[in-house]
């Protein structure tokens, strides 16, 4: 079975072509890197505007790069569940046209639960449960994953998502858009230990989130150093900051297992390709001779190919939507904390 997904959550038009659920014919993902760049940050406007000037080209590509026309399309996969509402327009009406245009079933999904398939469509063996860190610049939540499209919401942030912390950090000292490939590079030539940064929620008995405090710690720290006219030991600075993410992210993610009794770790989402982030899990999980997954890199950004393999399993077990599909920026996802 063909499933074309399409993916428009923020600031990434995407789409791809999935066989039944796990092989990628085609994945194209259109970055507006160079829209939002010289902003240090999404412009929401700006955004939906890009989205719909090249969705139609990036579908066709997404075909082409498949070898395949309209016709070989089976059914239709898009987000239509979390993001910035005015992008996830766009790509719902393109899905819904497509889909009436062809008379094949559509199915509007949830883009965290996108983010999960990003491992499943490589991993469909993957042993349930499992602990899913879903984690970028919009979302940051922790999941117990029970079966396909049974989940419990274990915890999420209060405030700024991981992803966004970097990129605030980033904007704050000037490096650059988006702030966390920017931060992994240049963290590996600075100390981590130079400046004792908050772990917020750490020692908490939660499984939320909060990277607010931190940012301002960080804020706090280059505002002194300015006043007293030291030059910015910047390397030292994201060093710092980066760990003290990457040791509430993944000391609450190893608890939630541990207390859960679940001996399976995922991690998706932009921020899942931070390279230390990679390396520290793989220490912890090794200690506790847990399993662990990560999306292959082409996979942890947004993309549609998570799409796509998700509504393939959607579908086999009869979830379609109709023509009358809406778009939503932030619908609830999984069944909250027990
Ligand atoms: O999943 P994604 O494409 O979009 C959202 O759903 O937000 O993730 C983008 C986020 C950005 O905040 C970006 O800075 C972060 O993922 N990111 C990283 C790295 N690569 C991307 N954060 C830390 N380290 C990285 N290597
Ligand atoms: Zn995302």
């Amino acid at each position: 079975m063909n499933i074309l997904g399409i993916e428009t959550a923020c600031d990434d038009t995407s789409a791809a072509v999935v066989r039944d659920g796990h092989e990628i014919l085609s994945n194209v993902i259109w970055d507006q890197q160079k829209v939002h760049e010289k902003y240090r940050g999404v412009v929401p406007e700006l955004a939906a505007r890009r989205h719909t000037e090249v969705i139609t080209r990036v579908i066709e590509a997404a075909l082409v790069q498949a070898n395949m026309t309209y016709a070989d399309i089976d059914a239709i996969g898009v987000n239509a569940m979390r993001g910035l509402l005015r992008s996830v327009v766009v790509g719902v009406a393109a899905a819904k046209v497509i889909a009436f245009a062809r008379n094949i079933p559509i199915i509007g999904l949830h883009h965290i639960e996108g983010h999960i398939y990003s491992i499943i469509v490589d991993h469909p063996n993957i042993e349930f449960p499992f602990i899913c860190l879903t984690v970028s610049g919009g979302h940051n939540m922790l999941i117990h994953v029970q079966g396909h499209g049974q989940y419990e919401l274990l915890g999420m942030t209060l405030d700024d998502a991981a992803g966004e912390a970097f990129d605030k950090i980033a904007k704050l000292l000037n490096i650059g858009y988006p702030g966390g490939p920017i931060i992994d590079r240049l963290a590996k030539t600075g100390n981590p230990k130079a400046f004792s940064f908050p772990r917020p929620m750490l020692n908490r008995s939660t499984d939320d989130f909060s990277f607010s405090g931190l940012k301002t710690a960080v804020l706090t720290c280059v505002q002194q150093l300015k006043k007293e006219g030291s030059p910015l030991p910047i390397p030292d600075i994201v060093a710092s900051f980066q760990q003290a993410v990457i040791d509430v992210l993944v000391k609450k993610t190893m608890n939630a297992a541990i207390r859960k009794g679940v001996s399976t770790i995922a991690v998706a989402g932009g921020v899942s390709a931070n390279s230390l982030l990679r390396q520290t899990f793989d220490q912890n999980a090794a200690r506790q001779d847990m399993h662990l997954y990560f999306p292959q890199m082409a996979l942890c950004m947004d993309n549609a190919a998570m799409i796509a393999a998700l509504a393939y399993y959607k579908l086999k077990k009869g979830e379609t939507s109709g023509l009358n599909l809406d778009a939503s920026a932030n619908a609830p996802f999984g069944i909250e904390n027990e």
